[in-house]
């Protein structure tokens, strides 16, 4: 029988994206060694850089390419010389909506050996999964200026939420808990005494949902009482469902409570399309070009596409690659703090995967 073989678009994009990235292949292909299948890359040059040479951000036909991949593999897209909102609304938000990404799955999980600035938790107490809406919210782009400028200026910026896309996302959810199988415990996180309308919609298909999944138990909290939770009880937590604002900013808290940027990873997916992984960190130009940020998080986005792709071990296999270069080798996660460099964080990785019998 032929092997396996995935055609992976790389888009290492901006500042330590790059590097992150060779680190996060270079486990990959380890990986696909030892359980068997091949990957097929094709490298676009997409993001600041780029924008700057052409003022292009994403042209139609680099989309179109994108359409025929079986998972796009992002570094980092931010560049400190251009404004705000250009690179992420023309390459990242797009990538999302065009593709339909309407999940975006970031697991909360602290490894051993890794801090946590929580006092008294430890890994059997963070271990959770946030579902973020990905297509709309107050992301959709709806709204506009009005007297621009002038003394009666006015800006409206709307959170759009769909019926339908409010569903797909909450079952999504219970799907996800469901097939996790630990506590079984499924909380939306809303604000629905303030936000009326918005939640009112995610609350009441959350309701009839959930007579779907009658083994999960449901919960509910407001956004700034999860914020709260998180950090003083994050056991409490199996799955947390959602908008993408709210989950924009939750799990930025959850990165801290894991450990930090360096080893958090995320997954932009369409269930039934072209999915999107990528380390969540951002394109920290600060360290660019220093072999000195943390390529976890990008192995660990590795591991999310693996696992998406229909190869669970492959992605057991980083993840206990992973949890044995930070139980046993590194020093700190931080960048700069790990007592290796970048790529010889990947080479132990991948040199564990190599080593060890799956
Ligand atoms: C993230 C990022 C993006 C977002 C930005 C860069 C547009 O913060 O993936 O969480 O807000 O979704
Ligand atoms: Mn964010």
């Amino acid at each position: 029988m032929a092997k396996k073989r995935f055609h992976i678009a790389v888009i290492p994009g901006d500042g330590t994206g790059p590097e992150v990235i060779a680190e996060g292949i270079k486990v990959i292909r380890a990986v696909s060694q030892k359980c068997d299948f091949e990957i097929n890359l094709e490298y676009y040059d997409l993001g600041g850089e780029q924008y700057k040479k052409t003022g292009e951000t994403l042209s139609d036909s680099v989309l179109e390419s994108l359409k025929g991949k079986d998972a796009i593999y992002l570094g980092a897209i931010g560049h400190p010389d251009v404004p705000p909102g250009i690179l992420e609304k023309g390459i990242l938000l797009r990538l999302r909506f065009e593709l339909d990404q309407y999940i975006n799955l970031r697991p909360i999980k602290l490894y051993p050996g890794v801090d946590t600035p929580l006092k008294d938790k430890g890994p059997e107490d963070i271990d959770f999964i946030v579902i973020r809406e990905n297509t709309e919210g107050l992301y959709a782009g709806s709204g506009g200026f009005f007297k621009k400028g002038t003394p009666d200026e006015v800006a409206i910026q709307e959170s759009i939420n769909t019926r339908k896309g409010v569903e797909r996302c909450i079952r999504y959810a219970f799907e996800i808990c469901k097939r996790r199988n630990k506590a079984r415990k499924l909380t939306l996180c809303g604000k629905t005494n303030v936000l009326t309308f918005a939640f009112d919609l995610w609350e009441r298909t959350f309701k009839d949902v959930s007579k779907e999944y009658p083994e999960i138990e449901t919960d509910y909290a407001h956004v700034d009482a999860i914020c709260m939770w998180m950090v003083k009880n994050p056991e409490w937590f199996d799955v947390i469902v959602t908008d993408n604002m709210f989950g924009d900013i939750i799990t930025d808290l959850g990165a801290m409570i894991q450990g930090g940027m360096g080893i958090a990873a995320g997954a932009n997916i369409n269930p039934d399309g072209v999915s999107m992984f990528e380390p969540i960190g951002g394109s920290a130009p600060k360290y660019t070009g220093k072999n000195m940020i943390n390529p976890i998080a990008a192995i660990l986005a590795g591991q999310l596409m693996l696992e998406s792709l229909g190869e669970g071990e492959a992605g057991d296999l980083i993840e206990k690659g992973v949890k044995y270069v930070l139980k046993e080798k590194l020093k700190g996660v931080a960048a700069g703090k790990m007592g290796y460099t970048t790529s010889e964080v990947g080479d132990m990785i991948a040199d564990y995967i190599s080593s060890v019998n799956p």
